[in-house]
């Protein structure tokens, strides 16, 4: 039986219809599908408790689904789970190396777990501490690093086995912003080195600055995901329904940089940019003999999880 390998054109993620329901009942994935291309930059972003650590367990095999298909790189991840994971590098939430073994330690007897020879560990522990701007602290004890160090030494093991696909749980959360500066300048490096990467966080700052991708997960749900421009571009739309007195004209005026359709002949649907002024929008309508008599904001989902994600971000600062 031959090995399964990588397949050239296969997506480095592909997920369908992903569900994890826990022994406690708490539906943590409610059909979750995405796909992330290779080489890629991509965020998974959403508040504390969507279910990112959920999905990230279950793609690194901390965590079995109920159901779904997981693919990386084209290999089933339930079928060909140990083909799957060499290809997979992970930096969990959680600190988890031993406070008493040095960094080059920590990184050598790592990659011997996964089989790689002394020799080339060793090689690949030194370029991998000095892109962590950790080889001047190579022997020291680990428990001496710093915050930040330690995030970094994270990474530079999870690099040992060189993965096709790094993916990082929330890399930067409670880490002060220098830190995370640094740790996105060498996230950056790694991924224009080839290797495509999956991170979490919940500060939509976090991946617009790095990401090409991503999508925004909320309770088990994903509620968006494509382009950052493009979600960026939404978030600056702002969307109200007018009720107009009387009954609509048969052509509506057109108005620069708005999108104005009538939803029935007395109710218009507004889109238009945030920075926008609305008396303006209003003045063109009155100069159209359109009345308006009331105006609600339309609801928008994506819009709601971020007023979410930062009242919690606020309440997570005041803490
Ligand atoms: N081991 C577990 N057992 C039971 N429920 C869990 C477990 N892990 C996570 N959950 C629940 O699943 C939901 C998603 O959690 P998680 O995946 O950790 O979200 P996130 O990483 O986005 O904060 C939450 O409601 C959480 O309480
Ligand atoms: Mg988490």
């Amino acid at each position: 039986m031959s090995t399964p390998s990588p397949a050239a054109n296969a997506p480095a993620l592909a997920i369908r219809d992903l569900r994890k329901t826990y022994d406690n009942r708490v539906e943590a994935l409610k059909g979750v599908s995405l796909e992330v291309r290779p080489g890629d930059f991509f965020a998974l972003l959403g508040p504390n408790g969507a279910g990112k650590s959920t999905l990230i367990g279950i793609v690194s095999s901390l965590v079995n689904a109920t159901s779904g298909e997981v693919r990386v790189f084209g290999i089933d991840l339930m079928r060909e789970r140990s083909a799957a994971m060499r290809l997979v590098g992970l930096v969990p939430q959680e600190i988890n190396f031993n406070m008493f073994e040095k960094p080059l330690d920590i990184l050598v007897n790592y990659a011997g777990f996964y089989g790689v020879p002394r020799r080339e560990a060793l090689q690949r522990a030194e370029v991998e501490l000095k892109r962590a701007q950790l080889w001047e602290k190579a022997n020291v004890m680990s428990r001496t690093l710093s915050g930040g160090m330690k995030r970094r030494l994270m990474i530079a093991r999870a690099m040992m086995t060189q993965p096709k696909l790094l993916i990082l749980d929330e890399p930067t959360a409670g880490v002060d912003i220098e830190i995370r500066r640094g740790m996105w300048k060498t996230l950056r490096e790694i991924n224009a080195g080839g290797t495509t990467i999956i991170l979490t966080t919940h500060y939509l700052e976090e991946a617009e600055s790095l990401c090409r991708h991503l999508a925004i997960i909320d309770r088990g749900q994903i509620v968006d995901q494509g382009p950052m421009k493009a979600l960026l571009a939404k978030l600056d739309v702002e969307g109200f329904l007018l009720d107009v007195d009387g009954v609509l004209p048969a052509s509506l005026p057109p108005i620069e940089g708005v999108s104005l359709t009538a939803t029935d002949d007395h109710t218009l649907d507004l889109e238009m940019p945030r920075a926008m002024d609305l008396n303006r929008v209003f003045a063109a309508l009155d100069a159209a003999g359109i009345r308006i008599r009331s105006m609600r904001t339309k609801s928008n989902r994506l819009e709601e999880l971020f007023v979410r994600m930062t009242t919690q971000n606020g309440a997570e600062a005041a803490a």
